[in-house]
């Protein structure tokens, strides 16, 4: 993050934790309904998941000309592919032959995507190239049109598609003020280091709430990463339907004694992004996380979470890698036995019916604006 954008951020951290007080807005009620309720779940699904764009990627997920990522969790298969020019595309990822999955699971780097089933062969810009026997086809043309292409759109290294067919009349998110933090995080500069799904008995939601408040550090995380952080302090702001949020670590504190025109906000904070709707991005001080949610088809009370993990682009080394094999398994444990555990049984509590909505502090400042722009995009 730029130091001109970080400093007001700072000195209201700097100010709040003078006094000890949180920082404070105002708080909100969120019905529990919206975790539990199959016809929100429908309508969030028509409204949020297939007719606008949704984060698929970062640019390190396609890092050069022939790299293609598949992603299974857009309501219908895709494969993100960077062509030969360097421009993405996001094509279904279905075989224009007889429907097979072109791509398997997973990311590589490759000069052309060639079907396991009966070998038909497509460009990484979609055109069909090649099949055996092409004489037993006679209205296939070669080259000619091959995969059905989605629309895709790559900027500020964030990559957006819209999982529909047919949408039309796309409006690509405008992040605002916040695209300067993705240029001066250097996305570009990193690359993807490791994967993990999760399968939670939760609604998607609450994933991203846990993200969006420091209320919970000191008594849920007290014996992980709780200590780290300044108890019950954070600053959030909205861009649009996005929203930064800012929790502090302890030794933010010490820029109290610097010059603010030499702050660094990054080494003394967790900055999380929501890159609405259902994509938290996570600047650590060393290292981007991206945390991607998918309802369930049906049951307001799953969804998947894919995590993937992406560090600085240099040659890794036996001490580097210990590195990120240990930050990755307190990432792992802290979330699984601490925040998912929890969300479980907010769900559980939700479904129950004992109460009605759920209530956001003053405090909570991140909560209030994203579900704001849950209710806005719902209408
Ligand atoms: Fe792909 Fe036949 S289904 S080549």
């Amino acid at each position: 993050m730029r130091n001109d954008t970080a400093q007001p951020i700072i000195e209201t951290l700097l100010d709040h934790l003078d006094r000890h007080q949180s920082w404070k807005t105002v708080g909100c009620t969120v019905p529990a309904s919206n975790y539990t309720d199959p016809e929100r779940l429908r309508l969030e699904r028509a409204r949020l998941f297939t007719t606008t764009p949704v984060l698929a990627a970062l640019t390190p997920d396609l890092p050069q000309p022939g790299s293609w990522v598949t992603r299974d969790r857009l309501g219908l298969p895709v494969v993100l592919t960077r062509d030969t020019e360097g421009q993405v595309h996001a094509f279904a990822n279905v075989c224009a032959h007889r429907g097979s999955q072109v791509a398997p699971d997973g990311r590589d780097c490759t000069r052309r995507l060639s079907c396991p089933y009966h070998a038909w062969t497509y460009e990484l810009d979609g055109t069909l190239v090649a099949l055996p026997d092409a004489v037993s086809f006679p209205d296939v043309a070669v080259p000619g049109p091959g995969l059905r292409e989605l629309p895709s759109h790559e900027a500020d290294g964030l990559i957006w598609v819209v999982p529909s067919l047919d949408a039309t009349d796309v409006v690509w998110p405008d992040v605002g003020a916040i695209a300067d933090d993705f240029v001066a995080f250097d996305l570009v500069g990193h690359r993807h280091w490791r994967s993990h799904r999760f399968d939670l008995a939760l609604n998607w939601k609450l994933v991203i709430d846990t993200f969006l408040e420091g209320y919970h550090f000191a008594s849920l995380h007290r014996n992980t990463v709780g200590p780290i952080f300044i108890p019950n302090l954070s600053q959030a702001e909205a861009f649009g339907p996005h929203v930064r949020h800012v929790i502090p670590r302890r030794t933010l504190a010490t820029l109290q004694g610097e010059p603010a025109e030499k702050w660094d906000i990054l080494p003394h904070s967790v900055i999380v992004y929501i890159l609405f709707p259902n994509t938290v991005f996570v600047m650590q001080s060393d290292h981007i996380e991206t945390w991607r949610l998918s309802p369930d088809p049906d049951d307001p009370g799953r969804s998947i979470c894919d995590l993937d993990f992406y560090v600085p682009d240099v040659e890794p080394t036996e001490s580097s890698e210990r590195h990120w094999e240990k930050n990755w398994k307190l990432t792992i444990d802290t979330v699984i036995g601490e925040d998912f555990f929890a969300m479980a049984g907010v769900q559980r509590g939700l479904a129950s019916g004992a109460i009605d909505e759920l209530r956001v502090g003053a405090n909570e400042t991140a909560m209030r604006l994203f579900h704001t722009a849950l209710d806005a995009a719902m209408g």
